[in-house]
């Protein structure tokens, strides 16, 4: 699988963190294109003290993980891989989805890597997958939702279940990935399954 992540400059920066170390340990995944927005960075910084874009993926990824298969692309760089349709892409993960960047999915802007990766993964037909995170929502986020699900794309709230007892806030995060990863095909050996009695 060549999958391509990008995380955005919405709250939840510890999730898109659990989804490259869940990656980088699964065999399945053989090459990862990960484009973090310039917003995200400072998310990085304010939500995990992670600052700076250079070793990035170092900072983030888990000392054992497989760094080899990832490769960081800058949201501005419209010439990368994922940015066309002949590039062999499996599907792309946007966790976390800021509401600027569902509006210009959405809407089909196209203005950075982000959101032309999204645009291919929608005419090509793979996977999209959009975590977003805002709270409350307002017509214009709730509109551009059904757009984007209207296009093809999996609107995936960043939203962690409780039913499983969750100790800690990276459990939580762990999960509500795991949940994600099965929806391209890639579960997980950890992931909760719910047992009715
Ligand atoms: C600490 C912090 C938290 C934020 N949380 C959210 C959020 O949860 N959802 C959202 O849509 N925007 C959030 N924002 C605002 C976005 O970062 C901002 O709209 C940015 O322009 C999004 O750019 P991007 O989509 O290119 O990453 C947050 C900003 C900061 C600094």
């Amino acid at each position: 699988m060549n999958l391509t992540v990008a995380l955005t400059g919405a709250s939840g920066a510890l999730f898109g963190r659990e989804l490259l170390s869940a990656l980088a340990s699964d065999p399945r995944v053989t090459h990862v294109d990960f484009i973090p927005s310039e917003a995200s960075l400072r998310v990085l910084a304010e939500e995990l003290g992670i600052g700076g874009r250079s070793d990035l993926l170092a900072k983030l990824l888990p000392p054992s993980g497989d760094t080899e298969k990832f490769r960081q692309h800058s949201e501005n760089d419209i010439g990368a891989g994922p940015a066309s349709g002949s590039y062999p892409s499996t599907g792309m993960i946007v966790l976390p989805c800021s509401m600027g960047t569902l509006a210009g999915i959405a809407n089909g802007m196209a203005s950075n890597l982000i959101e032309r990766a999204a645009d291919v993964a929608l005419k090509e037909r793979r996977p999209l997958i959009l975590c977003v995170r805002e709270t409350p929502l307002n017509k214009i986020h709730l509109r551009n939702m059904t757009l984007a699900a209207d296009a093809g794309a999996t609107i995936f709230p960043v939203i962690p279940s409780y039913y499983y007892h969750p100790g800690s806030l990276e459990d939580a995060a762990r999960q509500f990935v795991f949940r994600v990863l099965t929806h391209v095909g890639l579960s997980q050996p950890g992931a909760y399954q719910w047992k009715a009695e």
